[in-house]
């Protein structure tokens, strides 16, 4: 049974579908160092936002298939090291969107209203009607830096409070800005021209210190900002040294560069600030756990995750006739390695009849997958398979020829070696089974197995009997036969499926029998 281990707090919902396929371990107590120690024994990850799973952690785990986040950023995960090692990533970014756009909203009118400074001084028996005099959103420019899911929630909102709305997101999509009544700007002008700027941007490297001491000087003068984005894309220091000026009115910062924060900021009279709670509501986290439950579920399955972070996504009603594809496309691949003598000059891949209008994406990499795993040391997943690809310099050509021939659906991986020849490996999907029906110019319908005997030979009367006998003295047994020929007595193909795999000196009495022209031992 796989197991998982899930490092920071989910919702239930979300551990009972884990637990339905998986044994899971919640162990909250782990250290940098003993979650090292014990990644080894695991085949997936669950961590929110306090877990950094560094290149050293995603190493460290050896089995490692998938690792989850229960949210949305995912700059607590070194993806570049995950690519490098073909583990999939998976989060739940359409989960907590409403939950930060709601909070979003709340801090607004919190520094709007000095909610939590009047509200501590009565605490602390001050009655300061005329000290927290305030100011209406209404008619004021929200402007949001980042124009997602959650920057789109908080315009919806934001628009109901009659606020004017600007935007600046380098991919804007303009008709669903026209829709929400956000006029897209450009960073500088939404800097110079807002009310109130509302940061909803990743933490990557363009974005670390967006709003350092020069943007902040920029802002309009008792202008307000607020971050329920990620730590790290404002100065924390250039943002105090602002409030402090009198230059900014007031800030709102539910996460920090470093979390629990430590700096000055924290207590700035001027300042609001949460300890990171954006995501902290009920259905946000119930929702969030049943997400990343059902990304880890899938991946564990071999099935394509709705929200992978760093491998195509294929529509689930595409997936029911593109995922038992990769399995094909990952054992013509390996065929092709074994029975492909000479060093091959280009691989293309050809997607017949109605594989041709899919997402053929996964294929692809499934395709190189397999082309990778027999000569890599190394774990090969679709993950890390491009990359791989790339240090040898393997590219592959697709075709897609929407007109079915012999098959409906009918996928083709031609080899061309450096001599020029073109060996062509064709299959197809039955019943959700992978079938090999072209091997060059012959034509059969073979279920693959794990071992198989392939023989090219010329179609002679008792040469099958006589790699029967062979097969039999070395205590092999057959579980399948299949033949193809170009003509009566002309060039033939045998494929015998084998219930062990043959040893080598049997392939050899074989190879040195009449008639033969190649056979090869395959495994799969
Ligand atoms: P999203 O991917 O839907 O939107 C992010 C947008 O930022 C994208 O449209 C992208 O094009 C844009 N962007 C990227 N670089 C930019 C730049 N330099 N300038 C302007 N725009 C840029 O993500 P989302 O779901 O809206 O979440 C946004 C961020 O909020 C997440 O990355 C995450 O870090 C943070 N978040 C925080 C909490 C919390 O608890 N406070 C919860 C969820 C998400
Ligand atoms: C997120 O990116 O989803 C947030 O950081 C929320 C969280 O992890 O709690």
């Amino acid at each position: 049974m796989d197991r998982i281990l899930v490092t920071e707090k989910i919702g239930a919902e979300g551990l009972a579908a884990l637990k339905e396929v998986a044994e899971v371990d919640v162990r909250l107590d782990l250290t940098p160092e003993t979650l090292l120690e014990a990644l080894p024994q695991y085949d997936a990850l669950i961590v929110r936002s306090q877990t950094k799973v560094t290149a050293k952690v995603l190493a460290a785990g050896t089995k490692l298939r998938v690792v989850g986040r229960a949210g949305t950023g995912v700059d607590n995960i070194d993806l570049a090291a995950a690519n490098q090692q073909g583990i999939l990533v998976v989060n739940a970014p359409a989960s907590n969107s409403i939950a930060v756009a709601e909070l979003t909203i709340g801090l607004m009118i919190g520094l709007a209203r000095n909610i939590p400074q009047a509200h501590s001084a009565l605490q602390n028996g001050k009655w300061e009607r005329s000290k927290y005099g305030g100011w209406e959103v209404r008619g004021k420019t929200l402007g949001l830096v980042g124009f997602g899911r959650i920057a789109s929630e908080v315009a919806r909102r934001a628009r109901a409070l009659e606020m004017n709305i600007i935007a600046y997101d380098p991919i804007i999509n303009a008709e669903r800005a026209a829709q929400l009544g956000v006029t897209p700007v450009t960073l500088d002008e939404l800097t110079s021209r807002a009310d109130v700027i509302s940061l909803h941007i990743p933490l990557i490297d363009a974005t670390r210190n967006l709003f350092d001491a020069q943007r902040l000087s920029q802002m309009k003068k008792g202008s307000y900002i607020i971050n329920c984005a990620r730590g790290g894309v404002i100065d924390e220091e250039a943002l105090f040294e602002a409030l402090e000026s009198g230059h900014l009115g007031g800030a709102a910062l539910d996460v920090f560069a470093k979390e629990p924060p430590t700096g000055p900021i924290v207590t700035h009279p001027k300042a609001i600030v949460l300890p990171h709670l954006g995501a902290s509501t009920e259905e946000a986290q119930a929702l969030t756990a049943a997400d990343v439950a059902e990304g880890i579920v899938d991946v564990l399955a071999g099935r394509s995750p709705r929200y992978a972070v760093n491998a195509p996504f294929v529509a689930p009603e595409e997936w029911a006739i593109v995922g038992p594809y990769l399995d094909l496309g990952r054992k013509l691949a390996r065929l092709s390695t074994q029975l492909v003598d000479l060093p091959a000059q280009s691989y293309q891949i050809v997607y017949n009849g109605a594989l041709a209008g899919l997402t053929s994406e996964p294929i692809k990499l499934a395709v190189l997958q397999g082309l990778l795993e027999g000569g890599s040391e190394g774990r090969v997943t679709p993950v890390n398979a491009p990359f791989l690809a790339r240090e040898r310099g393997l590219t592959i050509n697709e075709t897609h020829r929407p007109d079915a021939e012999t098959y409906t659906e009918l996928l083709q991986l031609v080899v061309t070696t450096s001599d020029g020849v073109v060996h062509t490996f064709g299959g197809t999907v039955v019943r959700g089974e992978a079938h090999i029906v072209q091997i060059n110019e012959f034509w059969l319908d073979l279920v693959p197995t794990s071992s198989m005997l392939f023989t090219f030979h010329q179609d002679r009367p008792g040469f099958i009997g006589r790699i029967g006998t062979l097969l039999g003295t070395a205590d092999i047994n057959i579980s399948a036969m299949h033949v193809g020929r170009s003509s009566p007595r002309g060039t033939a193909i045998m494929v015998l499926t084998v219930d062990e795999a043959i040893p080598s000196e049997t392939l050899t009495d074989i190879n040195n029998q009449a008639d033969i022209e190649r056979a090869y031992s395959v495994l799969l």
